[in-house]
């Protein structure tokens, strides 16, 4: 049967090609004309209006001189607000700091927390940078996998506590949810991760940027609201550049839970690791105080398009793995029973004129994934996935 044509929505189903490749940002500027790019986690939607109208007020009023900010940005309150709205969580304001990006907030506690030759634990696959920052700072990676059963992407908590045992690991890098499976962990999970952390005394540092792109019924929970003891174990990181599609503000915030390491963070010269842009405190502010609407449309998208690759993918690819993201808006596919012989990012790309993400960037286990980002309208999706099963069903090339 063939279900019938999903709503398309005003500002999300109606973008212009010629719009999105006139944007500087990598992800349409950098694949040829012809290419669809799916690969970066940019979205293609406008950005929300709040957002705009916020920036706009300020370069209007040329409100561009240096910020009064003698106790922290606003940022601080507005965090320590929504965390208290959205999770019930009692986030601190007095324990955020602002820095550029989460790349930067990961490096800094690493940095601060941990030494050269430090084992780390993190789930494998993981977002690139995040591996490769723990390659360049020379800490031993400790993977814990996520494993591929029928009920979806899990995670091996006895083994995780004997690696972490054995491997004398000081520090647990929580992606959750998990970029690219999309999984998020339930409370009965993220439990037994706190009884491990606990257990051999581990820093967490917990990245929660794409907690806001979850799909009911799964809640996202923060770690650091678990216990006592998560809080004060716990650093976690976000922002507002996933949900609400802001990459290019460099504004991210970190809540520090263990006291030793705040007081570290506070002792650095106060601008060795940069200061935040203004501009990117008022989008971040406008998108978490303002946004809530736009991102309610967001997600009835965005879960929208997840089911339309699901059932694509499932009835074009059915040897093709794949599980419905629980958050983010990533696609995670394992195209190894394919046996495609060459990476499918290159063969996509080549038969295909789409550019995904994937393979071993996400850790050795990635080998033969591929990752499609469906933060885009209707059509562009369809065409998209008309593409990607056409380059992986032929046998040629
Ligand atoms: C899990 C995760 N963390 C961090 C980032 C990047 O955040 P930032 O641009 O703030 O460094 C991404 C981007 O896709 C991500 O997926």
């Amino acid at each position: 049967m063939t279900p019938a044509p999903a709503q398309s929505i005003p500002g999300f189903d109606d973008l212009d090609l010629d719009w999105l490749r006139a944007r500087r940002s990598v992800k349409w500027n950098r694949p040829d004309q012809n290419v669809l790019p799916a690969w970066v986690a940019d979205m293609d939607f406008p950005t929300p209006a709040p957002v705009v109208a916020a920036l706009h007020d300020a370069v209007d009023r040329h409100d561009l001189g240096y910020p009064d900010w003698p106790d922290g940005s606003p940022l601080r309150r507005v965090f320590a607000k929504r965390m208290a709205e959205r999770y019930g969580w009692a986030a601190s304001a007095d324990r955020v700091r602002e820095q550029t990006d989460l790349i930067q907030c990961l490096q800094l506690i690493l940095h601060l927390a941990t030494t050269d030759g430090d084992a780390v634990a993190i789930q494998v696959p993981n977002y690139p940078p995040f591996l490769a920052t723990l390659r360049t700072m020379n800490r031993r990676v400790v993977p814990v996998p996520m494993e591929d059963t029928d009920d979806g992407w899990r995670m091996d908590f006895a083994a995780l506590d004997a690696d972490v045992k054995r491997s004398g690991c000081k520090a647990l890098v929580l992606v959750n949810p998990h970029n690219p499976t999309g999984r998020m962990l339930t409370h009965d999970e993220l439990g037994e991760l706190a009884a491990i952390a606990r257990r051999h005394d581990l820093l967490v540092i917990s990245d929660e940027i794409h907690a806001e792109l979850t799909y009911a019924p799964h809640r996202h929970i923060p770690f650091a609201s678990l216990s006592d003891d998560a809080a004060q174990r716990t650093v976690t990181l976000t922002s507002a550049t996933k949900a609400f599609n802001l990459a290019a503000i460099r504004c991210a915030v970190t809540h520090y839970g263990p006291d030793r390491l705040l007081a570290l963070r506070d002792a650095q010269p106060p601008d060795l690791y940069g200061t935040v842009s203004p501009l990117g405190v008022v989008a971040t502010q406008a998108a978490w105080e303002h946004g809530d609407a736009w991102q309610r449309d967001l997600l009835t998208v965005l879960d929208r398009n997840r089911r339309r690759v699901h059932e694509v993918i499932s009835r074009r690819l059915p040897l093709v793995r794949h599980h419905l993201p629980d958050a983010t808006y990533l696609a995670w596919l394992d195209t190894r029973p394919l046996s495609l012989g060459e990476p499918p990012v290159e063969k996509v790309l080549r038969n295909g004129r789409v550019l995904l993400d994937g393979g071993v960037p996400f850790g050795p286990e990635a080998h033969g994934f591929l990752r499609l980002n469906f933060a885009t309208s209707q059509p562009i999706l369809e065409e998209i996935l008309a593409r990607v099963t056409a380059a992986l069903s032929s046998r040629e090339g």
